[in-house]
C-alpha cells in the first residue's frame, strides 16, 4: 500500500494525527545500507540461550514460505488495515484492534484459511493499564518503587492478554530533559538509572519468565532510540547527539529493557545525527542486534519507513524499504514499502534474501516463543470479564497514592476531614482527564473524580467548577482551558462557605502525549487567577495539580500553602488524592525530573555537565540566566516532602579504595524525626570529579524507599561497583578510570552527605 493522507482516529486509540502526504525527497545515505543481516540463527542472549525446538520450526516454516508469504510477515496493519482478505494472505501483526470479537475472527481466518496458518501478532499500546487505568508512567517514577510499575503491568498484561493482544508497545523508556516534549508523560523522567529500574521492573512483569502464559505478552520497549530529546521539546524533531550522552543517558533503559528480557523493539522516528531511528544501522543492527544478542524483531513506528524520504535520506518508498531493512527495521507498521518493492529489491540486490529471511526469521521466532501457534486464541467472551477486577482497581489506587509527589506544605496538610472541604476547579469533578495521555481502553465512567474521593471520606464536601478545561483534539480550536472567568464568584461563594479548600488544576490528558509539545509550561488559561481570588478569601487552600510533564510553578508555588502533584493518577484518582490530602496515605514520592522556574532555563536537568565556570548568582561572569537569581530549578530531581521528617546520617563506606573490579558499599542511616508514619527514598549519587571527559555533577546510582515509624530508623546500603562508577567515552566504549569517586547520600539530588573513595588502578 502506498503512503497517502489519512487521519488517524485519535478519539479511538488514544493519540493520532493528521498525516501529511509525504514529499519526495532525494539523497539516499549509502552509508546507512552498508550491512547486512545479523544471523539470527538462534544465539540469544546470553542468558536466554535459544530454544533449539523453537528454532527448528522456525527453520521449517521459512522453508515453505514463497517471497510474497515472506513479505507478508513484514507487514505490519493497523486496526483500520486488517480486513480479511490481508488475514488471509498472511500478514505478520495487526495493531490498536481492541475489540476481542474481531481479533479472534480475524485469528480464525489467519489460522485457518491462509495456506501456511500461520497465527497474527495482535498488539496495543498498553502504555499504563488496559482498562484498569494507572498513573502516568512519568508519575509511577515518582514512586521510585519498581513494585508500582510491576503492579501497573501485571495487571495490565493479564487484561491486554485475555483480549486476545499478545504484544504491547511498551515500556516507553525514553529519557528527556524536555518539559515541552508532551510525550515525558509517557517515560521515567530525565533519569537512567530509575529508567533502567522501572523499565526492567515494566519488562518482568508483563512478560514473566515465559510471555506465552495466558496472562503475559511479549513487551516492546521504544522509541530505539534517543526520541526523548528532540530539538526544542518539539515533537518528532531531530537530535543531535554525542556518543558519550547516548550510551551514558538514553541508551541504559533499553539495555535494562532487553537485559530483562523484551523481545521485540521499536525504532523511532527522530533522526540522530542525521539518520533516522529506523534507517539506523548503527543502533539497530550493531548494537542492539549483535552487542546486545537481541534476536526478536524490531518493528518500525507509525509510518517511519516512509517518513524517511522526509528525512531526506531515501529518494522514493523502493528506496526507504531499502534504507530500513539494510538497517535492522524487521517489521513495517502501516506504511508498505516492504510488501511493495520487497521483490523489486531483491531482483536489483539492493537487499539479500538471507536478510529477508533473517527478520522474518525473527518475527516467527516471537510467535512461537508467544505460543501463538499452541494457543492462538483467546475466550474472547470472558475477555471483559478480566478487566477492572477488584485487585486491578485497588492496586491502581495504591500506586497512584504512591507516586504523588508534596511539593509544598506550610502545615495546611494534611486536611482535617472532620471540616467541610470546598473541592475548586475545572479537574475537580473530572473523569476524562484522570485518565491521562494513552488511556488504553480506559472508560471515562471507570474514574473517581476528586469530588467523588473527597466526599467518600468527608461528606459534607462541595464542589464548584470555577472554570471549564475542555479536552480537543487538532485541528479543533485548541484546547479550551479555563478561558472564562465567569464561574469565579461562584467559586469564591463556594471556599467562602467551607472550612478548607482544594483546588483542582492543571492539564487537560490530550496535552500530554504524542504531538502535544507546548512552548508555554505554565498553568493552562485563567487558571493561576482562580488560586489568586481564592487565596483572597483566606481559607486554607490547598493546590492538587493533574498534569503529564514539569510544569513552570513559580506563581502557583509563591501564592499557595501546599501544593500536591498527582500527575494523571488513573482510575482511581479521586480515591487516591483523597487518601494523601487526608493523611491516611503519608506522600513519599519524589520528582524523577527537574521543575524549571520558567521555560527559559530548559534544559534544566540535575545530572548536567559541569562548566569551567559553574553557575554563581552572586557573580557575573559564568554560566547563569541574568535575569534569574538563583541556579535553582524551581523543585530538583529527587524532591519531595512528607507530613513527617526524615533525618539522614551516619555515611559509611566499606573500604576507602575500589579495585576496578571490586566493589564499595555505602551505608546510611535513616531516621523518622517526626510524629507520623511515612515513606522517605534515601538517594546515593555519585560524582567523578577528575576523569577523561567531564562527569555529571551527580549521577544516581541507587535509590530505595523506605517506611518507618515515629522515631524508627533503618540502615540502607547500596554497593557501587565498575558498572557503577564507569562511563562510556565519546567512542562508545565504556572505561573505567582511576582516580577519586565522591558519594552523596540523602533524600533529594541537592545536599546530603558527602564521603570518597579511590578507584586503584
Ligand atoms: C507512536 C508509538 C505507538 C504507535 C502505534 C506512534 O505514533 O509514536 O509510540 O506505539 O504510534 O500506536
Amino acid at each position: 500500500m502506498r503512503v497517502g493522507k489519512r487521519t488517524r482516529g485519535r478519539r479511538q486509540r488514544g493519540l493520532g494525527w493528521r498525516w501529511v502526504a509525504l514529499a519526495g525527497s532525494v539523497l539516499a545515505l549509502s552509508a546507512l545500507v552498508a550491512g547486512g543481516a545479523v544471523a539470527a540463527g538462534g544465539g540469544g542472549h546470553p542468558s536466554r540461550p535459544a530454544n533449539p525446538g523453537i528454532e527448528a520450526k522456525v527453520h521449517a516454516l521459512l522453508a515453505q514460505m514463497t517471497l510474497d508469504e515472506k513479505l507478508k510477515q513484514l507487514q505490519l496493519m493497523a486496526d483500520w488495515q486488517i480486513n480479511d482478505v490481508e488475514a488471509e494472505k498472511g500478514v505478520g501483526a495487526v495493531f490498536s484492534l481492541t475489540n476481542p470479537e474481531r481479533i479472534n475472527h480475524f485469528q480464525h481466518v489467519a489460522v485457518e484459511q491462509s495456506r501456511l496458518h500461520i497465527p497474527l501478532l495482535f498488539a496495543f499500546d498498553t502504555i499504563h493499564g488496559f482498562r484498569t487505568i494507572f498513573p502516568i508512567p512519568l508519575a509511577e517514577a515518582s514512586s521510585f518503587d519498581p513494585d508500582v510499575a510491576t503492579a501497573d503491568f501485571t495487571f495490565a498484561a493479564r487484561e491486554t492478554a485475555a483480549t486476545g493482544l499478545k504484544q504491547i508497545y511498551s515500556p516507553m523508556v525514553d529519557i528527556s530533559h524536555e518539559p515541552r516534549w508532551g510525550r515525558i508523560s509517557e517515560g521515567a523522567g530525565e533519569d537512567p538509572y530509575l529508567g533502567s529500574v522501572m523499565a526492567a521492573a515494566r519488562v518482568q512483569a508483563a512478560q514473566g519468565s515465559d510471555y506465552s502464559a495466558a496472562d503475559k505478552v511479549v513487551t516492546s520497549p521504544k522509541h530505539f532510540a534517543a526520541y526523548g530529546q528532540p530539538e526544542g521539546g518539539r515533537d518528532y524533531n531531530t537530535t543531535d547527539m554525542s556518543e558519550q550522552r547516548l550510551w551514558n543517558l538514553y541508551l541504559p533503559p533499553f539495555k535494562a529493557a532487553f537485559d530483562a528480557g523484551a523481545d521485540t523493539a521499536m525504532c523511532s522516528f527522530n533522526a540522530i545525527n542525521g539518520v533516522a531511528g529506523c534507517g539506523n544501522h548503527e543502533t539497530e543492527t550493531e548494537i542492539l542486534k549483535k552487542q546486545w544478542h537481541f534476536d526478536g524483531f524490531i518493528e518500525s513506528d507509525y509510518t517511519a519507513v516512509a517518513e524517511l524520504i522526509n528525512h531526506g535520506v531515501a529518494a522514493d518508498g523502493a528506496d526507504a524499504a531499502r534504507v530500513a531493512l539494510n538497517a535492522g527495521t524487521d517489521m513495517e507498521m502501516v506504511s508498505t514499502n516492504y510488501v511493495d518493492f520487497g521483490k523489486q529489491l531483491l531482483n536489483g540486490h539492493e537487499i539479500s534474501m538471507h536478510q529477508i529471511d533473517d527478520a522474518v526469521r525473527r518475527i516467527l521466532r516471537v510467535k512461537f516463543r508467544a505460543g501463538l501457534f499452541e494457543h492462538p486464541y483467546v475466550d474472547w467472551q470472558q475477555a471483559e470479564s478480566k478487566q477492572l477486577l477488584p485487585d486491578a482497581v485497588a492496586a491502581a489506587r495504591k500506586a497512584a497514592g504512591r507516586s504523588m509527589v508534596l511539593l509544598k506544605n506550610d502545615g495546611t496538610l494534611p486536611l482535617d476531614p472532620t471540616k467541610s472541604v470546598a473541592v475548586i476547579g475545572p479537574l475537580g469533578n473530572n473523569q476524562h482527564d484522570m485518565l491521562g495521555p494513552w488511556w488504553g481502553v480506559g472508560r471515562d465512567q471507570d474514574a473517581v473524580t476528586v469530588f467523588n474521593g473527597i466526599k467518600a471520606q468527608d461528606p459534607s464536601a462541595t464542589f464548584a467548577e470555577g472554570c471549564q478545561i475542555l479536552d480537543k483534539d487538532p485541528p479543533d480550536p485548541p484546547n479550551d482551558e479555563c478561558g472564562s472567568d465567569a464561574g469565579f464568584d461562584a467559586a469564591v461563594a463556594a471556599a467562602q462557605t467551607a472550612d478548607q479548600v482544594v483546588l483542582a488544576l492543571g492539564e487537560t490528558r490530550g496535552e500530554g502525549g504524542e504531538a502535544e509539545s507546548r512552548s508555554n509550561i505554565d498553568l493552562p488559561g485563567k487558571q493561576q487567577e482562580l488560586i489568586d481570588r481564592i487565596k483572597a478569601t483566606g481559607k486554607p487552600f490547598v493546590v492538587v495539580l493533574f498534569n503529564g510533564r514539569p510544569l513552570t510553578l513559580q506563581k502557583v508555588d509563591a501564592a499557595a500553602p501546599a501544593i500536591l502533584e498527582a500527575w494523571f493518577p488513573g482510575v482511581q484518582a479521586g480515591n487516591a488524592v483523597a487518601d494523601v490530602l487526608f493523611g491516611n496515605v503519608n506522600p513519599g514520592g519524589k520528582l524523577p525530573v527537574t521543575f524549571p522556574r520558567n521555560v527559559g532555563q530548559v534544559p534544566i536537568y540535575y545530572n548536567h555537565e559541569p562548566t569551567g565556570r559553574p553557575c554563581d548568582p552572586t557573580f557575573k561572569w559564568n554560566s547563569r540566566y541574568r535575569d534569574i537569581p538563583t541556579c535553582a530549578p524551581m523543585y530538583p530531581f529527587g524532591y519531595g516532602l512528607s507530613y513527617t521528617t526524615f533525618d539522614i546520617s551516619n555515611l559509611r563506606l566499606s573500604s576507602d579504595t575500589m579495585r576496578p573490579n571490586g566493589s564499595v558499599t555505602a551505608w546510611v542511616d535513616v531516621k523518622n524525626t517526626g510524629s507520623r508514619t511515612g515513606d522517605d527514598v534515601v538517594q546515593l549519587y555519585i560524582h567523578d570529579p577528575v576523569a577523561t571527559i567531564s562527569q555529571p555533577v551527580r549521577r544516581l546510582r541507587g535509590f530505595q524507599r523506605v517506611t518507618l515509624n515515629p522515631g524508627q530508623t533503618k540502615t540502607v546500603s547500596f554497593t557501587l561497583d565498575r558498572d557503577d562508577v564507569g562511563f562510556y567515552d565519546n567512542s562508545g566504549k565504556f572505561v573505567v578510570e582511576p582516580g577519586t569517586i565522591d558519594v552523596y547520600a540523602g533524600d533529594s539530588s541537592v545536599g546530603g552527605l558527602t564521603d570518597s573513595f579511590t578507584v586503584t588502578p
